[in-house]
């Protein structure tokens, strides 16, 4: 079988979708501007401003990750990772896409001695206290990541753990905690100085959202037994597919061209359908990185421009009755993009019963992967029949490689596909200005304009509540 994820994008192409389809012609003319993104993005590179794509290919993080889970090796039953969006996300789609989903529930034995993993990113204060009150204080190993270090929704969890695992611990509490932040700056390297916290490095020129591949990812990830070697050996396998100029060789060029030029024939809506349940939270975290990267007022001539498209995730088969009808009849603003799985790790045979009920009997002997390929199959041509864009990834087994493959993949194509765009998918202004409300509704100095104008803003609505 093949080792390597596949980009399937038969079902773009006018030949099976008609004028609702992206031509042969019109993609090798758009090869011109796929050429010019890679350029883009090479010179960004040059300049330290992609140092995502070097990740893989950096044994430091590796190395270092690999060391400090080997020390905590056994000593924790739980491991706690306080972090949002880019902190935490691409380790939770990592950690479902490669351990049991039971994961947690089974015990110590089954889990060959790692820790729970628990990775809140969220402060919804009624789940954090239901999540604490399964832990024991010394038992517990706390990963606070937060590349700026000021994060409000980390600090605040900061404070919180950090006071319970004083009141079990005393001034010991710091031996239960693992920084992860960026090398020099921000509150939270601070914080690591003055109390001789352990810490990992978020390497200074990699965004959230791009960070997974560093001790952002890889050290939960180590600690839950998730074999990082290989999951960044995938990575560069990947990573020398996309060195590819020829774009027909560049699985993350040919993706996100096709995207593009979907976009410009009015696909606003870019679905990820995971056909498999331990690749739906992968949907998750490629729903962040491809909203945040690409939607931007301004371009790179700071020109308003106000564009990007809508990423929405899938499961199937479950959403087939959910939002397939949606996606098969309603406006034709949505590309899918389907995640297929070849081999399930595990499969179950359908048992054989009632032979002479033809409605059922049918399915005795398939196997429930067979069932979910299929369907997936089913789902694809009824979309193209309708005229509906959809490509597939197909993945071939998962594994760590294969993951490292996946991850690596979708992080270039929304580079690759920021230079389509002529914008810059590294920032994120409008998600600063939002932290910035916060901070000043939080009473954090120098942010008193910031709750004043909040304030003012929401007294002119006061009239129009519904009781
Ligand atoms: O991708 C991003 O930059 C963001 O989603 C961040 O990851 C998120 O806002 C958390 O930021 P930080 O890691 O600085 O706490």
């Amino acid at each position: 079988m093949n080792s390597r994820i596949r980009l399937d994008y038969n079902n773009l192409m006018t030949d099976r979708l008609g004028a609702y389809g992206i031509s042969q012609a019109g993609l090798e003319a758009a090869g011109k501007a796929a050429v010019q993104a890679s350029q883009w993005f090479h010179a960004r590179r040059a300049a330290g401003k992609m140092d995502f794509f070097d990740l893989p290919d950096t044994p430091e993080h590796l190395n270092s990750c690999l060391k400090l889970a080997a020390k905590y090796k056994g000593k924790f039953d739980d491991l706690v990772v306080l972090g949002i969006g880019g902190s935490a996300l691409g380790t939770t789609a990592i950690h479902s896409a490669l351990n049991p989903s039971t994961y947690n529930l089974q015990d110590k034995k089954a889990r060959r001695g790692r820790p729970r993993l628990w990775v809140l990113d969220n402060v919804d204060p009624e789940k954090l206290k239901a999540v604490l009150a399964l832990l024991k204080a010394k038992r517990t190993l706390v990963n606070l990541i937060s590349k700026s270090g000021a994060t409000a929704e980390t600090s605040a969890q900061f404070l919180w753990i950090r006071q319970w695992l004083m009141k079990d611990a005393g001034k010991n509490w710091s031996k239960n905690m693992v920084v992860t932040t960026d090398p020099a700056g921000g509150i939270l390297r601070q914080i690591v100085d003055r109390e001789k916290l352990s810490s990992l490095d978020v390497p200074s020129g990699v965004g959230g959202r791009f960070s997974v591949l560093t001790p952002v990812g890889l050290f939960p990830l180590a600690m839950a037994g998730v074999d990082i070697k290989s999951l960044l050996e995938g990575a560069n396998q990947m990573r020398k597919m996309t060195l590819n100029e020829n774009p027909w060789k560049n699985p993350a060029r040919l993706y996100a061209l096709t995207q593009f030029l979907l976009y410009q024939k009015g696909c606003r809506i870019n679905v990820m359908m995971s056909y498999s349940d331990s690749l739906y939270p992968m949907t998750d975290w490629f729903r962040q990185l491809w909203a945040e990267s690409l939607g931007k007022r301004v371009n790179n001539q700071n020109q308003t421009v106000e564009t990007g498209p809508t990423p929405v995730k899938a499961l199937g088969a479950t959403d087939q009755h959910s939002q397939l009808q949606l996606y098969i009849e309603g406006p034709r603003d949505k590309a899918i993009t389907f995640l297929m799985v070849e081999k399930f790790r595990s499969d179950i045979t359908i048992p054989r019963a009632y032979p002479k009920i033809a409605d059922i009997s049918y399915l005795g002997g398939k196997s429930f992967g067979q069932l979910l390929n299929s369907e997936a199959r089913a789902t694809a041509l009824a979309l193209s029949k309708n005229g509906r864009p959809n490509c597939s990834f197909l993945i071939p087994e998962i594994s760590p490689r294969t993951v490292g493959q996946l991850v690596f993949l979708l992080e270039t194509a929304t580079a690759y596909a920021g230079g389509l765009f002529g914008i810059n998918p590294m920032d994120q202004p409008g998600v600063e200005e939002g932290k910035r409300y916060t901070y000043g509704l939080m009473g954090r100095a120098g942010f008193e304009n910031r709750k004043a104008e909040a304030e003012k803003f929401e007294a002119g609505n006061s009239s129009r509540y519904v009781v």
